[in-house]
C-alpha cells in the first residue's frame, strides 16, 4: 500500500528518489509522482499507472539540481487512480506539498470548514485537505513543524506523510500515526521512507518512528519530536544486517517463484537455534518468562489467517490448548470476549496490518497479553505485542504472501511442540519424529522443487482455462485448500472456491461439470479415505480432477482424474511439500495467462488501511 520516500542531502535527489520509489514498487500502486524543491520552488510531476510513465515525464525535465526530494507510489484509497489524485499534492496557495499514505477520517468536515474560507481543491482526496490545514494552520510566527503538529492534532485516522516547503528547501518534514515509516541516517544526507529497501544502498542505519511522532531531517541534522506536545524525543538508530540482495530477484523472472524457491531456506533459517536435534529440545526463550496459555486466540488476516487455521490441531492436540482462530476484520468489531489465561497470538508478515494492528490493540485492552508472530523487524506489530517471535523468512516483496507461509507453519509448528513439552502433554516419539522430520525437511524439499516446478507448468497447461475451480481438503489439507484458492484468485484471476471437502456437498457441489475442475489436496494421513470418497463424488460427476497426493499403496489407490505425486512425509509435515506445489501451480497458471505475477491488480503488499 502507498510507498514513500523523502530525501535531502547532497546527490541529485530526484534519480534516487526514484529509484526508491522501485524498491517500494512491490507495495502495490496505480499512481505515482514526485515534487522536488529547485530555486526555491516546488515543482510536482505525476503520472497513472506504472513507474515508467513517470520516468518518461521527467526524462525531458532539468532535475539534476535539486538535492532535496520526495516521491510517492499511490494505491487509490479516495478517488479513481488519476494523474489529479496522484500524489504529491500541492497546498491552493503552493506553499507546501505532502505525500500521504493512510486515511484521513474526518477530511470531509475539514474540507467543508476550508471551502468555506475559500479554498480550492483539485484533487478528490482526503491528502489534498490535509495539506491544506497545514497550510491554514501557518499563522505569522509559527514554525512550519508548528504548523504541521497544529494540523495533525485535529487530524484523525492513519498517516505515514513528508512535507516539503520552497521556504525551507534542504529540509523534509514527516510524521506517523498508524502506517510504517522510517528514518534512513546517512552521512551527509538522511531519509524517510515507507520502508527500508527504499535507502538500503546508502545507509543501514535505521530509527524505527512510532505513532504520534514528527520529524525533520536536513542534510546534516535529525529531530524527532512528539505531535502533541513538540517536545523532542530521544531515538536510537539500529543497524540493518541485511542487504539488498536479499531484496532482489536473483535470477528469477519474478520475486514471487525466487521467494517459492527459497522455502527451503526460509524453512532451516527459522529451526536455527530453536532446534536440538540430539537432546530432542525446542527452545523458544521469548515465550520462556510465561506459562502455555489455558487458550489461545489467533487473529491475522489473508495467508496468515490460513497459517493459523493450520496450526490450530497442533496446538490442542500436541499442548492441549484449546485454540479459536478468527480474522482481524472481523474480530475488531464484534466486541469480542477473551477469557482469562487467554492468550491472543497475532500473525503478520508485514507487522503492519491495518486490522490485525487493531485487533492486537483491542486485545490488550482488554487484558489479553499479546504474542506476535511476524516477520519484520521494528513493525508495529513487533513493537506493540507484549512478546513477538520472528519468522526469519528474510524480505519477501512479492504481494503474494509464499515463504512467508512456510516459516510461519515452522513457528507454529514448534510452538506447539515447545508448549506440549511444557504442558507434558506431548510424548517424546511425536516430537521425536516432528523435529527429525522438520531437520530433514529443507534437503528434500530443495531436491523437490525442480520437479515441483515441472509439474506445476504441465498441471498449469491443462487446467489454467477453465473458468473456476475448487481447492478441497479436510483436517490441516483444509487451510492449505484455502491458500491454494487464494493464490489462484490473487495471480490468475480465476474464480476459485477454497472449501473443506467434507462440507462441499452442502451446495458447492452444485458447480462441478466437465468445465470446473477441483484440486483435491489428499495426502495418506488419517482422513485421507474420507478425502477419497469425496473426490469420487465429483469425478461421478464429470468434474475434472488433480489429487495432490501421495505414492499409491494398496487399498488407497485413486481413480479418477490426474494423480500428482509427492514424496510421503510424516504427519503434518506433508503440508510443506504440498504447499510449494499449489503456489507453483497458481504462479504457473497467472505466467501462462499473461498476468503481472508480482504486483496483481487491486492488491496491496502490506495493507494499512482497514
Ligand atoms: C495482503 C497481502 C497478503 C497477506 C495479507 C496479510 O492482503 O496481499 O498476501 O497475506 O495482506 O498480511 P500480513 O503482512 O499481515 O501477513
Amino acid at each position: 500500500m502507498c510507498g514513500i520516500i523523502g530525501y535531502t542531502g547532497h546527490r541529485p535527489a530526484v534519480p534516487l528518489v526514484m529509484e526508491g520509489l522501485k524498491r517500494l514498487e512491490y507495495r502495490g500502486y496505480d499512481s505515482s509522482g514526485v515534487c522536488f524543491v529547485q530555486n526555491r520552488e516546488l515543482h510536482v510531476i505525476r503520472a497513472e499507472g506504472k513507474l515508467k510513465l513517470l520516468e518518461d515525464k521527467l526524462a525531458g525535465r532539468e532535475v539534476s539540481l535539486s538535492t532535496t526530494a520526495m516521491g510517492h507510489t499511490r494505491w487509490a484509497t479516495h478517488g479513481a487512480p488519476t494523474e489529479d489524485n496522484a500524489h504529491p499534492h500541492l497546498s491552493c496557495y503552493g506553499k507546501l506539498a505532502i505525500v500521504h499514505n493512510g486515511i484521513i477520517e474526518n477530511y470531509q468536515e475539514r474540507k467543508n470548514d476550508l471551502l468555506s474560507k475559500g479554498v480550492r481543491f483539485s484533487s478528490e482526496t482526503d491528502t489534498e485537505v490535509l495539506v491544506n490545514c497545514i497550510e491554514d494552520e501557518l499563522k505569522p510566527g509559527l514554525s512550519l513543524l508548528e504548523a504541521f503538529a497544529g494540523a495533525l492534532q485535529k487530524a484523525h485516522g492513519a498517516y505515514a506523510l513528508a512535507l516539503l516547503s520552497p521556504d525551507e528547501p534542504n529540509v523534509v518534514y514527516a510524521a506517523r500515526q498508524s502506517a510504517p515509516l522510517l528514518l534512513g541516517i546517512g552521512a551527509g544526507e538522511n531519509f524517510v521512507a515507507s520502508d527500508i529497501p527504499a535507502f538500503l544502498p546508502f545507509t543501514r542505519d535505521v530509527v524505527f518512528l512510532e505513532d504520534g511522532e514528527i520529524v525533520r531531517i536536513t542534510p546534516t541534522s535529525w529531530e524527532v519530536f512528539s505531535i502533541d506536545t513538540l517536545q523532542p524525543l530521544e531515538k536510537k538508530p539500529q543497524r540493518i544486517e541485511w542487504d539488498l540482495q536479499a531484496a532482489q530477484k536473483g535470477g528469477f523472472k519474478h520475486f514471487m517463484l525466487k521467494e517459492i524457491f527459497e522455502q527451503p531456506r526460509a524453512i532451516a533459517d527459522c529451526m536455527s537455534g530453536r532446534v536440538n536435534l540430539e537432546r530432542l529440545e525446542v527452545s523458544i526463550p521469548e515465550l520462556d518468562s510465561a506459562d502455555a496459555p489455558a487458550r489461545l486466540r489467533v487473529i491475522a488476516c489473508g495467508t496468515s489467517y490460513n497459517a493459523g487455521l493450520w496450526a490450530m490441531p497442533l496446538m490442542e492436540q500436541w499442548a492441549g490448548i484449546p485454540t479459536t482462530v478468527e480474522i482481524a476484520s472481523e474480530f475488531r468489531y464484534r466486541n469480542a470476549l477473551l477469557s482469562p489465561g487467554e492468550l491472543a497470538l497475532v500473525i503478520s508478515q508485514s507487522g503492519e496490518t491495518a486490522d490485525t494492528l487493531a485487533a492486537l490493540r483491542i486485545a490488550r485492552q482488554q487484558g489479553c497479553p499479546v504474542l506476535g508472530l511476524c516477520n519484520v523487524i521494528g513493525s508495529s506489530i513487533a513493537r506493540e505485542a507484549d512478546m513477538v517471535v520472528f519468522t526469519q523468512a528474510g524480505p519477501e516483496v512479492s504481494v503474494a504472501s509464499t515463504k512467508a507461509l512456510s516459516s510461519q507453519m515452522v513457528v507454529l509448528l514448534l510452538m506447539a511442540l515447545y508448549w506440549g513439552r511444557k504442558k507434558k502433554t506431548l510424548d517424546r516419539e511425536t516430537l521425536r519424529q516432528a523435529l527429525r522430520g522438520l531437520a530433514a525437511l529443507p534437503t528434500q524439499l530443495e531436491s523437490l522443487m525442480p520437479s515441483l516446478n515441472d509439474e506445476a507448468r504441465r498441471m498449469a497447461a491443462r487446467f489454467s482455462s477453465c473458468r473456476g475451480m475448487f481447492f478441497l481438503g479436510r483436517g490441516q489439507s483444509y487451510p492449505l485448500a484455502l491458500e491454494g484458492a487464494l493464490k489462484v484468485k490473487e495471480l490468475s484471476y480465476i474464480h476459485a472456491e477454497g472449501y473443506a471437502a467434507g462440507e462441499m456437498k452442502h451446495g458447492p457441489i452444485a458447480l462441478v461439470d466437465p468445465e470446473f475442475p477441483s484440486f483435491f489436496i489428499a495426502p495418506h494421513d488419517d482422513l485421507f479415505a474420507k478425502s477419497k470418497s469425496n473426490l469420487e463424488e465429483v469425478a461421478a460427476r464429470s468434474g475434472p480432477v488433480i489429487a495432490l497426493t501421495n505414492p499409491p499403496k494398496p487399498g488407497m489407490e485413486l481413480r479418477g482424474g490426474e494423480s500428482w505425486i509427492l514424496p510421503d512425509a510424516w504427519g503434518p509435515l506433508s503440508g510443506f511439500l504440498m504447499l510449494p506445489a499449489i503456489q507453483l501451480f497458481s504462479y504457473e497458471a497467472a505466467t501462462l495467462l499473461g498476468k503481472d505475477v508480482d504486483q496483481p491488480r487491486n492488491l496491496a503488499k502490506s495493507v494499512t488501511v482497514e
